[in-house]
């Protein structure tokens, strides 16, 4: 009897206690999970909580660290695709700039700061003060307003910068904005301009010659054909202008030959003493007019170069055929010596009347002269130096010029 009523006693006490146990489990449980959840909401993914048994707190830990895990992925992955952004445009040659729906600068490339020699953009309204174009926010406007990519050009100073602005929209006014793109055209706007003075250049050379003989050929037919005086005058004069055009016409196609690898280059081993011999008797009778000396230094070291020899034949022809035209008193030396670093320096140093420092970076433009009257008295086109200087490049060489107004002119080639 006393067995049963102890039995009867003893489970409901059992029952308490176990209820005990699961109601201390459970706080625990309950106490880790929100541990574990405020740890997630503090962005802390990487942790993970594993609750023993099979209740429905490990169920719901389980499925959180299940979230926990894609999140954490999925945060790599936007890490990783931003690096990555950052990484393109860090890379490309253009100055972009990313502006939000109120025009604040959200990114910008290190390009664009360079372009502009502005840093830390980021975060201020406008960009008008960094670029210094005022109507840049014009621009921006009126993509914005018709919702399509605009361009324009603008200078900077003395550069040439084409902006672009593209809009994108998001579908929250916050996600909207807009893509800046700055590229530098000051290069191309140069070869542009170069190319419409080239045209300008070839037209006016070839007018001025064709209205003399133009002229001269009327007024011989007027009568001034029946004194012999005047017609050979006349006729003089009308060699020299058909002479000055058939130079130039050549000039013009030695110069494209060149410039289209027309020829091909045919190096071989040549005497630079004898081509210098060569040119330089060309020039003879004219420097012993002028009263000029034609010095030659070239030493065993520099006798025999590789060289296209009738290229080199014509580097230094123009060369001095310049030296001797530009020289009134003293001469010109022609010297060949190794250096350091050259197998061999070709030097042609005249005295003559120099180039003034702010026009020697354009010796060698097309039709480029100090004094474009005095050129073409003498016969010029302006178009030697701009041969010399492909002639050059072709053989891999380079060429340097030296001047001073009233001392004379030095250039330089440089022969590995
Ligand atoms: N040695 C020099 N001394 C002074 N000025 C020079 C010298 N060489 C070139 N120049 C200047 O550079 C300009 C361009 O030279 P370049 O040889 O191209 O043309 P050019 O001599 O005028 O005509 P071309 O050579 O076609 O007959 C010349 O007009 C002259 O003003
Ligand atoms: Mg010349």
């Amino acid at each position: 009897m006393s067995v049963s009523i102890a039995i009867v006693l003893a489970i409901p006490a059992l029952a308490a206690l176990y209820l005990l146990y699961r109601i201390i489990i459970i706080t625990l449980h309950f106490r880790q999970l929100e541990e574990f959840s405020a740890g997630l909401a503090a962005g802390n993914l990487q942790r993970r909580l594993y609750l023993r048994g099979r209740h429905g707190f490990s169920r719901i830990v389980s499925n959180l660290s299940v979230v926990a895990a894609l999140l954490e992925e999925k945060m790599r992955e936007t890490d990783f695709l931003k690096r990555r952004t950052d990484q393109i445009l860090k890379s490309i040659p253009s100055g972009i700039v990313v502006l939000d729906s109120k025009n604040r600068v959200r990114s910008a490339n290190p390009v664009f700061e360079q372009m502009f020699h502005y840093r830390q953009i980021t975060g201020k309204k406008g960009i008008t003060e960094a670029t210094n174009i005022s109507s840049v926010n014009a621009l921006i406007e009126s993509a914005r307003n018709e919702n399509s990519g605009k361009t324009e050009t603008y200078q900077v100073n003395s550069k040439y910068v084409e902006t672009s602005v593209v809009p994108f929209s998001g579908d929250q006014e916050k996600y909207a904005g807009a893509v800046m793109i700055f590229r530098d055209v000051t290069g191309e706007k140069r070869i542009d301009e170069i190319r419409r003075d080239f045209v300008a250049n070839v037209s006016h050379e070839l007018k001025t010659p064709v209205t003399a003989i133009k002229g001269y050929v009327e007024t011989l037919l007027d009568g001034a054909l029946d004194n012999r005086e005047d017609a050979v005058k006349f006729l003089n004069i009308v060699k020299f202008q058909s002479e000055r055009m058939d130079q130039l016409v050549k000039d013009l196609i030695t110069l494209s030959r060149i410039e289209f690898g027309a020829v091909p280059m045919e190096i071989a081993a040549v005497s630079l003493s004898g081509i210098v011999d060569g040119a330089a008797s060309l020039f003879m009778e004219k420097a012993n007019a002028k009263g000029l000396y034609i010095k030659k230094e070239i030493p065993g070291q520099c006798a025999e170069i590789q060289a296209d020899p009738m290229r080199l034949t014509q580097i230094i022809t123009n060369l001095l055929d310049n030296a001797i035209k530009y020289t009134d008193t003293g001469g010109v030396t022609i010297r060949a010596r190794e250096d350091e670093h050259y197998r061999c320096v070709l030097t042609i140093q005249d005295t003559g009347i120099g180039v003034p420092k702010k026009f020697i970076s354009r010796l060698g433009e097309r039709f480029f002269r100090v004094d474009p009257s005095r050129s073409r008295e003498l016969g010029g086109t302006g178009l030697g130096l701009a041969i010399v200087k492909h002639l050059v490049l072709a053989h891999g060489w380079k060429m340097n010029i030296d001047s001073e107004p009233g001392k004379g002119t030095t250039v330089r080639i440089y022969m590995p």
